[in-house]
């Protein structure tokens, strides 16, 4: 898919948590990317705001360090201009005087054509009280375009995500609200979408009597990367189920429709999903936390040992959970999402099962289409040829094709700033959509929070716990 967003709008990008991990390890290296592709107009100005004192020659330094730490390799002279578009304003996020002092200093830097996008990459507690400040210091005006850019996760459940869209709606307009999840940033996952829409074929297979069940995985071997005080909190089933998983389920599911209404589709394909009547809710879902282990040779340390993780925490870092869609041609088909830190290996998968074949001869085994996002990216279409001989036996036969990117392809931060620069909203979460996660996942999150509610082991490095084999395997099936 090309970006094809030209590079002639100024703007201007303040980022709030400009010191934090996310900042250092995703969104400079996006803009610095963004440089390096052309894709930056001549005009702009990148403004860390944040608590730390720095001023904007220090900041340059920890932009430059993200920079060299997170890209396999630079180019030094594009390097050296960026970074002459980056400042730091040093502030408290529940000060408006400091937001004052920027808009004064944003005059200074800005023509009348520029773009201004507020980044908000903090806790969602500090989201209103930065919000109110962009708008009583002036930051946001009538009159300057404005985007104000949210990373997920956008409340920690329902309610603080209703409190939290209150409270963005009283100062933004909801179209200047851009609510990322960095998910929808990536070519492989809008690739699901595309696949399907690009390919007709495939739309004729996939429905209820042809398929078995869908697999949805996504397995991490990376553990808490320095955010502990955020995950403990999360726990994977927040963490991933609530925006990434069911996205990708939408992408499955959503009906094919224009440029425009994409975001739309994707919407209502998440409110036909449910969960299946059960006896238990344990039938639905699964936790579990990893164990001491090694990956990679390395001993790693169990979830309890890690820095910043209580001894006895019952937070999950591994989920899986059973789901279905009312809508009509996937009726009847079990959905499993599953993921989970610490596991063997880095892989985002979907796996369509078709149904059994009749028994044809020895051999002989289910048709399977995996779509491999992350990891070793690919498309594998599962057959069975028939072996030599006068009996009919079969071997796996597998159709397979890498799955990269080529053409105008960027880093997922990358694309989702870019398009949120020239407000471009299809690919970014609408509060609709969030809503819709929030009132799916807070029951089933009630449940795993239940202090009798089983949290399971597994040792780091595996494939995950043994009882969620047992888990799957009481449907009659298996992980792939
Ligand atoms: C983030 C989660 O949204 O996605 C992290 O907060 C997780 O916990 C990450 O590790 C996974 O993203 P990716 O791009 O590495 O698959």
């Amino acid at each position: 898919m090309s970006t094809d967003i030209s590079t002639d709008a100024p703007f201007s990008l303040i980022l709030f948590g400009a010191s934090g991990h996310l900042a250092q390890i995703k969104i400079y290296p996006a803009l610095y990317v963004l440089a390096l592709k052309k894709r930056l107009p001549k005009e702009y100005n990148i403004i860390g705001f944040s608590r730390s004192a720095m001023d904007d020659a220090s900041f340059r330094v920890l932009v430059e360090e993200s920079i060299r730490t997170h890209m396999p390799a630079v180019t030094e002279s594009t390097l050296k201009e960026f970074l002459t578009h980056v400042y730091y304003h040093q502030g408290e996020y529940d000060d408006v005087a400091d937001y004052r002092k920027l808009a004064d200093r944003l005059k200074t830097m800005e023509s009348e054509t520029f773009v201004r996008l507020a980044y908000f990459s903090v806790p969602p507690t500090l989201f209103p009280k930065i919000s109110h400040n962009l708008c009583e210091g002036n930051i946001h005006t009538a009159k300057t375009p404005f985007r104000c850019i949210v990373e997920k996760p956008v409340g920690h459940d329902l309610d603080s995500f209703l409190e939290t869209k209150k409270q963005l709606l009283g100062c933004f307009q909801e179209d200047e609200i851009y609510l990322l999840d960095h998910y929808l940033g990536k070519e492989a996952v809008r690739n699901v979408y595309y696949l399907r829409y690009a390919n007709p074929v495939l739309e004729r297979l996939f429905k209820n009597t042809l398929i078995h069940h869908i697999e949805i995985t996504a397995k991490e071997s990376a553990g808490l990367s320095g955010r502990a005080g955020y995950f403990e909190a999360a726990g994977t089933f927040r963490d991933m189920f609530q925006s990434h998983l069911l996205m990708m389920s939408s992408l499955l599911t959503m009906r094919l429709a224009t440029e425009s209404d994409i975001s739309e589709g994707r919407k209502d394909a998440l409110k036909q999903f449910y969960l299946p009547p059960a006896k238990n809710m344990n039938d639905l879902v699964l936790q579990a936390q990893y164990t001491h282990g090694k990956i990679n040779d390395q001993s790693v340390d169990g979830y309890g040992e890690e820095d910043g993780v209580a001894k006895d925490s019952r937070t999950n870092t591994f989920a899986c959970m059973k789901l279905m869609t009312r809508i009509s041609r996937f009726e009847g088909i079990p959905f499993y999402l599953r993921s989970g830190k610490r596991l063997d290996r880095k892989e985002t998968r979907i796996s369509i099962i078709f149904q059994e074949p009749r028994k044809v001869g020895e051999g002989s085994s289910p048709n399977r289409l995996d779509i491999i996002l992350q990891g070793e990216a690919g498309m594998r279409m599962h057959m069975q040829t028939k072996m030599g001989g006068t009996e009919p036996a079969f071997r796996p036969l597998v159709m397979e094709d890498p799955l990269v990117c080529v053409g105008d392809c960027l880093p997922e931060h990358s694309l989702l700033i870019l398009e949120a620069i020239h407000g471009k909203k299809n690919w970014f979460l609408t509060f609709d959509e969030v809503q819709l996660a929030w009132r799916l996942v807070d029951p089933i999150q009630a449940h795993l929070d239940a202090s009798d509610t089983p949290l399971h082991l597994y040792s780091a490095g595996s494939d995950g716990p043994e009882a969620a084999d047992q888990w799957i395997e009481k449907d009659g099936i298996e992980w792939i």
